[in-house]
């Protein structure tokens, strides 16, 4: 174990214990909040979508929307027997902190897939294109399965979400199409690589799988996947360098933050979030070789030691707002501009970069 991981870096962990959420409305206010590393509800020039020409990649396209009128997953996101024995076997022996992140993981992840759901909503509804609009429909309908079936174990909690009220009060970030694309290409294959990490960890270890949820995590995924594919053809047209590097920078460091303020959730399952971040890094980083031309060195001691410094100023900012006052004030000032500065200094560390591969799309494997 190295120095890194051995450092117990629990940023915002004392936070989320000082605002437990205890009921669903305090579970609607945090699936409300917006920082900079909370998931965001998403908002873009509809118009834009029309536009995109499927023609290059007809055959493709075809093929991947068969799978989805498939519908492979139809029957999947449906509770069995076991899970609700399960709930009450596992839940009382959680302890209360543990108890806290797996609540503040469900309200994330609902969030996140909720997210997804309006976005591709609002895109189908505001567009004339019909290649597009039928993609959009298919994605939709699985985030909101996948938004459902996270708020029914919320629910069992009592903290279940009003999913309307989210949608009509949770404020809405504005994104250029060209940025939606990388945002929620990488989201999507993000998203696939989390959620296989867990899944093969449980797999591996199933006495430390502490509630049923992770069981669906293996069909779940697969969706993300091919959201991530039905991206990826649309980006053919071309990508951006600097914005790619700018993304994915952002996207990681992100979860990275995040995940290190929930270190006991990783911890029962038997990983660490240090670990599990750069698994889900690495995956992440292979399946974007399909359209991203380069890559972020992960393993750049660079690299490396900014992850750790974000997380680092991450806690001293919570400290600072807990402090309060004008001193509290400045000092918030002052770790944003370190944080600003650290993520300047990693997003000037060198790219890998190589040839796109002829073959698009690749196959979920890990
Ligand atoms: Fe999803
Ligand atoms: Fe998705």
């Amino acid at each position: 174990m190295n120095a890194t991981i051995a450092n117990d870096r629990n940023t915002d962990h004392v936070d989320l214990l000082m605002n437990k959420v205890e009921s669903s409305a305090d579970a609607t206010a945090r699936a409300l909040v917006n920082t900079v590393l909370s998931p965001r509800f998403y908002t873009t020039r509809f118009k834009d979508f029309d536009e995109i020409n499927v023609e290059p990649v007809r055959a493709e396209w075809d093929a991947m929307m068969v799978e989805y009128e498939g519908d492979n997953n139809h029957d999947h996101f449906q509770r069995d027997a076991r899970f609700a024995q399960e709930v009450n076997q596992l839940m009382p022996q959680l302890t209360p902190e543990l108890r806290q992140e797996f609540i503040d993981f469900l309200i994330s992840s609902l969030t996140s897939e909720f997210s997804g759901c309006i976005l591709y909503n609002e895109i189908r509804k505001n567009i004339s294109n019909p290649d597009i609009r039928q993609l959009m429909t298919y994605m939709a309908r699985d985030e909101s399965r996948h938004a459902g079936f996270l708020n029914q174990s919320l629910k069992d909690f009592n903290l279940g979400i009003d999913l309307g009220g989210l949608k009509r009060s949770k404020k809405y970030t504005f994104f250029k199409p060209k940025y939606i694309y990388y945002a929620t290409y990488l989201s999507e294959k993000i998203g696939y690589a989390r959620y296989i990490t867990i899944f093969r960890q449980l797999e591996r270890h199933p006495e430390k799988r502490f509630h049923p949820i992770f069981r669906w995590f293996e069909r779940w995924c697969n969706d993300e996947f091919r959201h991530g594919e039905s991206f990826a053809l649309i980006m053919l047209t071309g990508v951006n360098r600097l914005w790619i590097r700018f993304f994915i920078l952002a996207v990681y460091a992100t979860m990275y933050v995040r995940d290190h303020s929930r270190p006991l959730l990783h911890e029962a399952m038997g990983l660490h979030s240090t670990e599990y971040d750069y698994e889900v890094f690495r995956i992440t980083s292979q399946i974007c070789r399909q359209v991203f031309p380069v890559e972020l060195d992960i393993d750049h001691p660079a690299m490396r030691a900014g992850m750790d410094r974000l997380v680092d100023i991450s806690a001293a900012h919570q400290r600072a707002k807990a402090r309060g006052g004008m001193i509290g004030a400045l000092l918030q000032g002052v770790h944003a501009a370190r944080a600003f500065g650290t993520f300047a200094r990693m997003f000037f560390v060198p790219v890998k970069s190589h040839e796109l591969p002829e073959q698009v799309r690749v196959a979920p494997v890990w």
